[in-house]
């Protein structure tokens, strides 16, 4: 298929192609819903907007947030959305996604804390409330980079993923899962310290907590069966839960419902067509984890950022052309969030790959919460793009076509690249100095 650029110029010309494609678009003309407050357990977002996490690859060598990444979260803080999920911060060095990945530890908490503390002050000054800040601890597992080359930890053999077989000293033994299940103890240990609201066990995107519920060809405690796969998951939240004091402070995910690579290589896939989305075990996963560790939301997204990122955050430039309309990536993400939302009233959630609407991402984001399809709505790059958009769609109820997300992908490729990531074509400051 033909790539499909964003050719609409309005927001009723969007709408008439999703209902050409047939896909699930809710959109709102107006959008004062999402500026009404979310109580989340103990914790309320004074709006349903949330930054999704985004890595810019711009710590310091020792994991601590670099002069970028504090930039970076201070103008978050000023655009007023009432959650921010920050990025993956590793739990330890060899599962770093970079050199210059966060990764939290004893000596850096209090650079942490001080940046939080900070963007509480902003907020607060600018918007008049403290936005919720959920910390988003990860093992890169796959993806691990730790000296700025691939050091893969993997679960197992994944073909799509492999176009030459990796050697199976990648594959972390279940004694080295183990290990990896302790480190998030310190972690939330250190998150607390550090002042976050919560602590996401990351769990999405192929990394190494969300390749595990896949790992139907793992022999051993953590694969084959359900109970196998997602074993590593749960021991991490045990883990964390043992370090972790007082009901101020909660663990959440940010979950893949679906991979998009065919079974047995994929979690959420219709076991005869890998395509199909099928949502039967990650309802059960996240009811579990509702009720075992009494997490107050879930952050729902999907797809593998290196193999299929049209999945995962549909876009109009990139290094590869899907066999997809961008519009089909978006209604397979909305139409995932509002039946995970509709199946477990109980839990809020927040959807994702809102940016690809640009300037009318709010509306789509309105549709979504109004209708019920999900609590919050979560935006990663029209965030970096255009960082005081909230507070805009708030005072004016539009969004300026001129400042918003292009989907262009150049903030992927400069992750891709290790260097540190934002917007090449809005951010004139660091990008066109
Ligand atoms: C540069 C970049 C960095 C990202 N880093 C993370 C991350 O640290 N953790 C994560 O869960 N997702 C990460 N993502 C994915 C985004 O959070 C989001 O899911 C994706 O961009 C789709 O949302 P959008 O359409 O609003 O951009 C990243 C995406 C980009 C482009």
């Amino acid at each position: 298929m033909e790539h499909v650029a964003f050719h609409y110029s309005t927001l009723n010309d969007v709408i008439k192609e999703a209902e050409k494609l047939n896909v699930f678009l809710p959109v709102n003309e107006k959008t004062d819903v999402l500026f009404s407050p979310l109580s989340l357990g103990a914790h309320t977002a004074q709006n349903r907007i949330a930054f999704q996490p985004m890595e810019g690859t711009d710590g310091t060598e020792d994991g601590a947030p670099g002069e970028l990444t504090c930039r970076r979260y201070r103008r978050f803080a000023q655009g007023g959305p009432g959650l921010i999920w920050f990025e993956a911060v590793a739990t330890l060095p060899q599962a770093r996604a970079s050199a210059h990945q966060l990764w939290l530890t004893e000596k850096n908490v209090d650079a942490f804390r001080r940046l939080l503390d900070e963007m509480r002050e902003i907020s607060l000054r600018e918007n008049g409330y403290a936005p919720l800040i959920v910390m988003q601890a990860t093992n890169s597992g796959r993806y691990s980079k730790p000296h700025g080359f691939p050091e893969p930890l993997i679960a197992y053999h994944c073909p799509p993923l492999e176009d030459t077989p990796l050697g199976s000293e990648r594959i972390v033994s279940d004694d080295g899962l183990k290990r990896f299940e302790e480190a998030y103890e310190a972690s939330a240990r250190l998150c607390q310290r550090a002042g976050f609201d919560g602590m996401d066990i990351k769990c999405c995107h192929r990394y190494l907590a969300c390749e595990l519920l896949s790992a139907y060809t793992r022999p051993g405690p953590y694969g084959g069966s359900y109970e196998n796969r997602t074993r590593f998951l749960k021991n991490c939240y045990r883990a964390a839960q043992a370090a972790v004091a007082g009901p101020g402070f909660f663990l959440t995910s940010r979950l893949n419902v679906y991979d998009g690579f065919p079974y047995p290589y994929g979690f959420g896939v219709n076991e005869r067509d890998g395509l199909q989305p099928d949502l039967e075990e990650p309802i059960r996963l996240i009811g579990e984890l509702k009720e075992e560790f009494h997490i107050p939301v879930i952050n729902v997204t999907m797809g593998n950022p290196y193999k299929n990122p049209h999945v995962n955050r549909p876009y109009d430039h990139g290094n590869y052309v899907p066999n997809e309309h961008p519009l089909e990536g978006e209604g397979r993400m909305m139409r995932g969030v509002s039946e995970i939302q509709r199946a477990l009233p109980q839990v809020p959630v927040i959807g994702s790959a809102f940016s690809y609407l640009r300037q009318w991402a709010g509306n789509l984001a309105a549709g979504m919460v109004g209708g019920g399809h999900c609590a919050m709505a979560g935006f990663g790059r029209l965030a970096f793009a255009y960082p005081d958009f909230v507070r805009e769609l708030k005072e004016t109820g539009r969004l300026d076509p001129k400042r918003a997300c292009v989907t262009c992908g150049g903030c992927a490729a400069l992750l891709r690249a290790g260097t540190p990531a934002g917007c090449v074509v809005r951010d004139r400051e660091v990008y066109h100095p």
